[in-house]
C-alpha cells in the first residue's frame, strides 16, 4: 500500500518543512539585501499571493487527485505532458547539488560553533572565516557529503517515519530561536536603518531584474514548481480540508521569510556589514550578533543546529521527488535508488561547493557553477515548471475538475472563481512576461553580454 501522512498536521508540517529552509533563511535574507530591500519584499509579496498561494492550490489538488508523484501525476491526466514531471526530477537534482553545498556550510559552523570559534563581531574576522571555508576543497566537500548522507538516510525511513516525526517538534523550536535573534538584532545600535530598508520600499529600485529575482524567490520558497507539493499531496487523504492547507504552507513559509529578514539585516547595517553581501550574507552577519548577547554562543550552537534541521526537511523533500520517480514509474527498489540518486547529486554537486573558492572560473559566460545551478533552477526551471503548472491546470485539467477534487472533501471553495480568472488569465501572463525575461537574461549571462 502506498504511505500516507498519519494526519493532516502532519502533511501541514512536513510541507511546510519542505517549503521552510534555507531559501528563507538563507537565501531571501541575502536576496532582498542585493536586490534593493524594500523593493524586493513588496514584489516578493505580491507574487506570493496573486501567482504562490493559486499555484500551492494548483500543485496539492494535482497530487491528491491523481494519488501519484509529478511525473505520473501529469502523465495519468494527459500522457503528452508527463515530461513537466520530468522536468521537476531534473530541477530537483540540480537544486540539491547546490543546496547540499550550503547544507555542507551550515553543519561547519554548526561544528565551529561548538568550538567556540565563531565568537567574535569583527567583520573582518568573520569574513575571512567564510573566505577561509570556501578555499579548503578538503573540508567543503566532506561536509557536503555529510549532509547529502543525512539527507539520504532520513528518505530511506519513508514518509511518516522519519520525515512527519522530526518536523513536529524543530519547526516550532527554528520559530522561536529566531523570535530571540530579532529581539537582540533590532536592539542594536543602528539597526533602524535596516528596518527600514526592509520595509520602505524604494520604488526608482523596482525594474524587470529585481521581479525575476522575487518570483524565483517565490518559487523556490514555497517549493513550487518542480513537482514536490504535487508529490507531497500526493500522500494527502481524501477527507482532509485542501485550502487550509495550500494557503497556510505559503503564509507560514513567508512569516519566517521575513522574521530571517528582520533577524538579519537590521544586524547588517547596525554592525557594519554589506548588505549586498550575496550567499555569505548570513554566515558572516549571524554570528557577530549571537557574540553580541548573553549566552550567544549557546544561542548559535541552537541555531545552526536548527538551520541544519530547516535544510534537511528541504533537501529530503527534493530528494524524495527523484527517488519517488523511480521507484514509482521505472519500478525500482526504494533503498539502491536513494543511495544512488544521493551519489550522483552529491558528485553533481561538487563543482558548486568549489566554486567560491578554488574552482571560481566562468563555466559559462559570467556564471560559475554555484550561480549556474542557482539561477538554471530559481529564474529557468522552477519558473517554467511553474508556468507550465498554471496552463495545465487552467487549460488541460481545468479548473472545473480541480474545484471538483477541492470540494470533494464537503468543502465550499468561495473564492473558485477568482482562483479561476487567476490560474488561466492573470498567472500565466505575469509568469510569462517574467519568464521571456529570464530566457533573455540567462542567454546574456551564457553569452557574457551586460
Ligand atoms: N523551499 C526550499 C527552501 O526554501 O529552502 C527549497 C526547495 C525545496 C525548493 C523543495 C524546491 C523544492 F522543490
Amino acid at each position: 500500500m502506498r504511505d500516507k501522512w498519519s494526519s493532516n498536521l502532519g502533511f501541514i508540517l512536513a510541507a511546510s518543512g519542505s517549503a521552510i529552509g534555507l531559501g528563507n533563511l538563507w537565501k531571501f535574507p541575502y536576496n532582498a539585501g542585493a536586490n534593493g530591500g524594500g523593493a524586493f519584499v513588496l514584489l516578493y509579496l505580491l507574487f506570493l499571493i496573486l501567482i504562490g498561494i493559486p499555484l500551492m492550490i494548483s500543485a496539492i489538488t494535482l497530487g491528491r487527485k491523481t494519488q501519484l508523484s509529478v511525473f505520473g501525476a501529469y502523465k495519468s491526466i494527459n500522457p503528452k505532458w508527463s515530461f513537466v514531471g520530468g522536468l521537476g526530477v531534473i530541477c530537483g537534482f540540480i537544486i540539491l547539488a547546490f543546496y547540499s553545498t550550503v547544507g555542507g556550510w551550515v553543519i561547519y559552523y554548526l561544528k565551529t560553533a561548538i568550538l567556540g570559534g565563531l565568537n567574535s563581531t569583527d567583520p573582518i574576522f568573520l569574513g575571512n572565516l567564510f573566505g577561509n571555508l570556501m578555499n579548503s576543497p578538503v573540508e567543503l566537500l566532506l561536509y557536503q557529503f555529510i549532509f547529502m548522507l543525512i539527507t539520504m538516510f532520513i528518505v530511506l525511513k519513508g514518509i511518516s517515519n522519519g520525515i512527519e516525526k522530526a518536523s513536529k517538534i524543530m519547526m516550532p523550536s527554528l520559530f522561536i530561536i529566531i523570535i530571540i535573534i530579532i529581539i537582540r538584532s533590532i536592539t542594536l545600535n543602528g539597526s533602524l536603518v535596516g528596518i527600514e530598508f526592509l520595509f520602505i520600499p524604494d520604488f526608482s529600485k523596482i525594474n524587470m531584474d529585481v521581479a525575476m529575482n522575487a518570483l524565483g524567490q517565490v518559487f523556490f520558497s514555497i517549493s513550487i514548481g518542480m513537482g514536490t507539493i504535487v508529490t507531497y499531496g500526493s500522500y494527502l487523504d481524501k477527507k482532509d480540508n485542501l485550502l487550509t492547507t495550500s494557503s497556510m504552507i505559503p503564509l507560514l513559509d513567508t512569516l519566517i521569510a521575513i522574521l530571517a529578514g528582520l533577524a538579519i539585516l537590521p544586524a547588517v547595517f547596525a554592525l557594519g556589514f554589506e548588505p549586498t553581501e550575496g550567499p555569505g550574507l548570513m554566515f558572516i552577519t549571524l554570528p557577530a550578533v549571537f557574540s553580541s548577547m548573553p549566552l550567544g554562543n549557546l544561542f548559535c550552537i541552537l541555531f545552526f543546529l536548527l538551520v541544519l534541521f530547516a535544510a534537511l526537511t528541504s533537501s529530503i523533500s527534493m530528494l524524495e521527488v527523484a527517488v519517488s520517480y523511480f521507484v514509482e514509474e521505472k519500478k525500482k527498489k526504494r533503498v539502491p535508488s536513494t543511495v544512488i540518486i544521493g551519489i550522483i547529486i552529491f558528485l553533481l554537486g561538487i563543482p558548486a561547493s568549489l566554486s567560491l573558492g578554488t574552482w571560481s572560473f566562468k563555466v559559462l559566460g559570467t556564471l560559475n557553477f554555484f550561480d549556474l545551478y542557482d539561477k538554471l533552477t530559481a529564474n529557468i526551471l522552477l519558473t517554467t515548471g511553474a508556468f507550465l503548472l498554471t496552463i495545465f491546470i487552467g487549460w488541460v485539467l481545468k479548473p472545473e475538475e480541480a474545484i471538483k477534487e477541492i470540494e470533494s472533501s464537503g468543502i465550499k471553495f468561495k473564492l473558485a472563481n477568482i482562483w479561476t480568472i487567476l490560474i488561466k488569465y492573470l498567472v500565466p501572463i505575469a509568469i510569462g512576461i517574467i519568464l521571456i525575461n529570464s530566457y533573455i537574461d540567462f542567454i546574456k549571462s551564457i553569452l557574457n553580454i551586460s
